[in-house]
């Protein structure tokens, strides 16, 4: 999966730039205070370029984000000094240190393809976790909200790139197939990417189950509020387990 977000890191934050990392950074803190969690040492897979890590380091988070590629790395680097990027892999990565706050967010939990891959993902996530710690993560292609089919055709533009990104969804049989190509003007010239994600689905009750399993107190909240996520929600799912 290393090969994916490698050309398309360098305008993954232009394509981003309408989602609301403070508004989600805002709600992270409000379950790390409702946890009662008061140490400060936290760890993120699946950072990316640092969208999160960055809000929470204003609250002086003392923050280690892991990410399989290197490129989306190098924009976190740029954006941050005082947060410590390495290379690595939600499932296999040992760090070798525990901390009491784990995240993996916006769905980057769906690039485990499997249960089995997805328990080791989890296990791993338990092992860096102090005894109460608190875990954090979301689910966007859950089985009861994301259906695929879609064609969406958006633009952006800042002062050096226009972008113009064609993605379709697609389900198949239990993926979620991201088809993306991206026509990019800059330097006066036209320059074309395309990148072909798969996604597992999950279904919630499972992963719950799951987790659970592994030694976590879960509750799940409805998308970045304080609502219960239930069957009917639509909405993402935000996992909180609180380690045993
Ligand atoms: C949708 S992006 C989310 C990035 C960031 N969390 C955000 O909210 O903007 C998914 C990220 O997961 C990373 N990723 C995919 N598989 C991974 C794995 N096995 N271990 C660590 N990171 C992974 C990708 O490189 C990418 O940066």
């Amino acid at each position: 999966m290393d090969y994916l977000y490698k050309r398309f890191a360098e305008y993954y934050d232009l394509c981003y730039s309408k989602k609301d990392y403070n508004k989600e950074t805002n709600f992270l803190k409000s379950l790390i205070k409702k946890y009662k969690i008061t140490g400060k040492h936290l760890l993120e897979f699946g950072c990316g370029t640092g969208g999160h890590a960055i809000h929470l380091r204003k609250d002086d988070f003392k923050i280690v984000g892991v990410d399989l590629n290197k490129e989306m790395l190098k924009i976190a680097r740029k954006k941050s000094k005082s947060i410590h990027f390495l290379q690595g892999d939600m499932r296999t990565c040992d760090l070798k240190k525990r901390f009491d706050i784990v995240i993996c967010l916006f769905s980057t939990i769906h690039y485990n393809q499997n249960c089995r891959e997805l328990e080791k993902t989890l296990r791993n996530f338990y092992k860096h976790l102090k005894p109460r710690g608190l875990l954090i993560f979301d689910m966007g292609f859950n089985e009861e909200r994301w259906s695929g089919g879609h064609i969406f055709v958006d633009n952006w533009s800042n002062r050096e790139v226009d972008l113009v990104r064609f993605s379709k969804s697609r389900r198949n049989e239990d993926y979620g197939i991201l088809d993306m190509a991206c026509i990019i003007f800059k330097n006066n010239k036209f320059q074309f990417e395309e990148e072909h994600h798969k996604l597992r689905i999950f279904k919630t009750p499972e992963v719950k189950k799951l987790v659970e399993k592994i030694g976590f107190n879960v509750d799940l909240y409805a998308g970045y509020t304080k609502k219960v996520w239930q069957k009917n929600s639509k909405k993402y799912v935000v996992f909180a387990g609180v380690k045993q």
